[in-house]
């Protein structure tokens, strides 16, 4: 009998996960390089820097005509991506906040917005002190428990944006589940999933329902911590016409050289994923084994609440943990400072290991009294579990512990 796992049957750290998607690696190699777009014929799309087009007599044109509008490198990338998400279109801004503010001018004065109430504190901070400031209805839900998504909808709800797994606090939100309720009470309520922390190749939203996938492309998807962009994909004919006349008339733009960066970032995603993946899984199995930690959040491991949604709806887990270490803040900047091969640095999703301090650092933006309700405390830490090799995640991780430990003062 051969006992040798399918190739279809996921193994290892993905082993109960949904399959990979298929031929997902071919196309983000190949759709929308097509060497033969250019007269060069050129493998590796060229960065197109000209702002402007020549046209072969006033209107007529070969489909660029300023740079803000179309851009030849920025159509690789957007062609790519649409692909990677199973979806028809895709556009490419300026930086995921972009996307975001992008995105929500779809609305107008007096519509609501039905929020995550664990989200990016960026996203939180433009909902609540720009977007309600003119005149949107703004209000946060935990759509992790679909019944209070439910009794946050109201009449005037235009928008409902999910972040899973949300941040910092990594609650698991059933996609599936959300839109069909969303879409049963009003079909033209556009629900947006935030798919910064999973990437394309951990999770496809709008298979899954939404109308919108939007990433903070300074992540995983451009995967080397050199470029800010921000990510929109739909398969809705009407809302990428929406979003494509936005995108030209707000004006928020990646550059040639970033869209570059980012389609080339594309080509190994599945590689860095299924590697930030085994990596967390280690660090994250280590962590709830250390008598130092109180909590591990991983939706990787069988310990998370949401675990069952995650295999359910995902084809793995990224690199990002939270935990509560044990003590007070002094414990918690003591294991951060003592940190060697993890950077003490915001962001997250690059090939390098980072450490962050929710409270004091990316979460800063949120009300205190809001983070007391969502759990972000002082002895909450983050990580972004980068691609170095296991056993030194693991090493810098029991010595920043062993630092911090008030029993060996
Ligand atoms: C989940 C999530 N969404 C959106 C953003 C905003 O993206 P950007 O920093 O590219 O504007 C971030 C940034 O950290 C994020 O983590």
């Amino acid at each position: 009998m051969d006992l040798s796992p399918s190739p279809n049957q996921p193994s290892g750290e993905l082993a109960g996960f949904r399959s990979a998607f298929k031929s997902f690696a071919t196309e983000a190699i190949h759709v929308g390089q097509e060497p033969e777009q250019w007269n060069s014929m050129a493998v590796v799309p060229p960065i197109s820097l000209s702002t402007t087009f020549k046209q072969h007599g006033p209107g007529n044109h070969s489909g660029f005509e300023y740079s803000r509008s179309g851009n030849p490198t920025r159509n690789c990338l957007e062609k790519a991506v649409a692909a990677l998400d199973g979806a028809k279109y895709c556009l490419a801004l300026a930086s995921g906040l972009a996307a975001t503010v992008t995105i929500t001018h779809l609305l107008k004065a007096g519509d609501g917005i039905v929020c995550m109430d664990d989200v990016y504190g960026g996203t939180n901070r433009y909902f609540q002190r720009i977007a309600a400031e003119l005149g949107l209805d703004v209000s946060f839900a935990d759509c992790s428990k679909v019944e209070l998504l439910k009794a946050a909808l109201k009449a005037n709800t235009k928008l409902v944006w999910i972040e899973t797994p949300s941040n910092p606090m990594m609650k698991v939100v059933d996609i599936q589940a959300c839109a069909d309720l969303v879409h049963e009470q009003n079909k033209d309520i556009v629900v947006v999933v935030d798919n910064t922390f999973m990437s394309a190749y951990f999770q496809r939203p709008l298979a899954l329902g939404a109308d919108i996938c939007m990433y903070s492309a300074t992540k995983y998807m451009n995967g080397h911590s050199d470029v800010v962009m921000g990510l929109v994909s739909t398969n809705r004919d009407d809302l990428n016409e929406r979003l494509k006349f936005l995108q030209n008339a707000l004006g928020g733009v990646p550059s040639p050289f970033d869209c570059f960066l980012c389609n080339r970032g594309l080509k190994t995603l599945h590689l860095r994923m299924e590697r930030h993946f085994k990596n967390a899984m280690a660090a994250a199995k280590f962590l709830e084994a250390s008598p130092m930690v109180e909590r591990v959040i991983f939706p990787g491991l069988p310990s998370h609440p949401q675990y069952e949604v995650m295999k359910k709806q995902c084809t793995g887990c990224p690199g990002m943990i939270s935990f509560h270490i044990k003590g007070k803040l002094e414990q918690a900047t003591t294991f951060l400072k003592n940190l060697k091969l993890f950077a003490i640095a915001e962001s997250l999703g690059g090939y390098e290991s980072l450490a962050e301090h929710p409270a004091i650092m990316t979460h800063a933006s949120v009300p205190p009294n809001e983070r007391k309700v969502l759990g972000i405390s002082d002895t909450l830490i983050r990580l972004s579990v980068g691609l170095e090799d296991e056993a030194d995640i693991i090493e810098d991780l029991k010595q920043a512990l062993a630092a911090a430990d008030p029993k060996i003062k």
